[in-house]
């Protein structure tokens, strides 16, 4: 089983892959998941949102956390992962000229071309920061509003990523997370198999885990806001799974779901 360090690591090297390749909204590379095809099979499509920069969208995410999340404007929103910007983006738009939105990522290549696509536009109220989910760069009860979308699968500790939430949201701040979740456990093997995991699958826990983490972290009135199935065809599979892991697979009824879910720090 590998350690957290070395799930990073995967996780580090993959997007970091993808950062420099950067085709916008249909990144091509390996395997299945977010971000991981010739065209994204988890992403919504953003075409048509307030504030979308379309070199933005790698095709990452698996929802749209903003929509509904009830930013304000003059609002301080977090994006965790926020990949090449495309929510920031987006937030910006709901926060105003008042608001801010800052995004953090881990992999250097993904800040940098955020960070080249907020000077193209010489926007001056986002700001991107390297840091990891586990270990937030940002002072505690500083934030109105945290979103994230697609990344809290790709995170080892959980449960230290949504203490952190908790920790710099202001008290009566909240979050709107998309992200992955699984109907039943995966099989065993599956789940050292370094695409799926970075492909936002292999880290999923079960919905039921997901949510009793989030109370558990002190969170109220929780609740899941969407949901939507995602469906990975045997041909997509087959690149990364042995005929066996696949059967394996089919067999286990492991379904895949995306969730955006809400939820308030007392
Ligand atoms: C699937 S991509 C989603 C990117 C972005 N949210 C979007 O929708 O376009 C996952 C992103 O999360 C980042 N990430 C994964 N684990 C992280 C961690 N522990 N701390 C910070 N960033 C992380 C990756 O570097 C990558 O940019």
């Amino acid at each position: 089983m590998d350690t957290g360090q070395d799930l990073k690591q995967i996780v580090k090297e993959k997007y970091g892959e993808i950062a420099v390749r950067s085709v916008p909204a249909s990144s091509s590379c390996c395997g299945p998941g977010c971000g991981c095809s010739e065209e994204p099979i988890m992403a919504d499509n953003y075409a048509g949102l307030v504030g979308y920069v379309p070199e933005a969208d790698l095709g990452l995410g698996c929802g749209i956390p903003t929509d509904g999340a009830g930013i304000r404007s003059g609002n301080v929103v977090l994006d965790l992962g926020s990949g090449a910007g495309n929510d920031v983006f987006v937030a910006r738009r709901l926060v105003g000229e008042t608001g801010r939105v800052i995004g953090v990522d881990f992999t250097p290549t993904m800040i940098q071309k955020a960070e080249a696509n907020r000077q193209k536009l010489g926007y001056n109220n986002i700001e991107f920061h390297l840091g990891d989910i586990e270990d937030l760069p940002v002072e505690s009860g500083s934030i109105d509003v945290v979103i994230s979308n697609c990344v809290l699968n790709l995170v080892p500790d959980k449960q230290k990523a949504f203490a952190q939430i908790h920790r710099v949201l202001k008290p009566r701040g909240h979050f709107s997370i998309s992200d992955v979740v699984l109907s039943a456990p995966l099989p065993s093997a599956l789940r050292s198999v370094a695409e799926l995991y970075a492909g936002c699958v292999a880290g999923a826990l079960l919905r039921d885990e997901y949510l009793s983490l989030i109370q558990k972290a002190g969170f109220r009135n929780v609740r899941v806001t969407k949901e939507k199935r995602i469906d990975i065809s045997d041909d997509q599979l087959a690149g990364i799974l042995s005929p066996a892991d696949l059967e394996a697979y089919r067999r286990s009824n492991a379904r895949i779901e995306s969730i955006t879910v809400m939820g308030e720090k007392a």
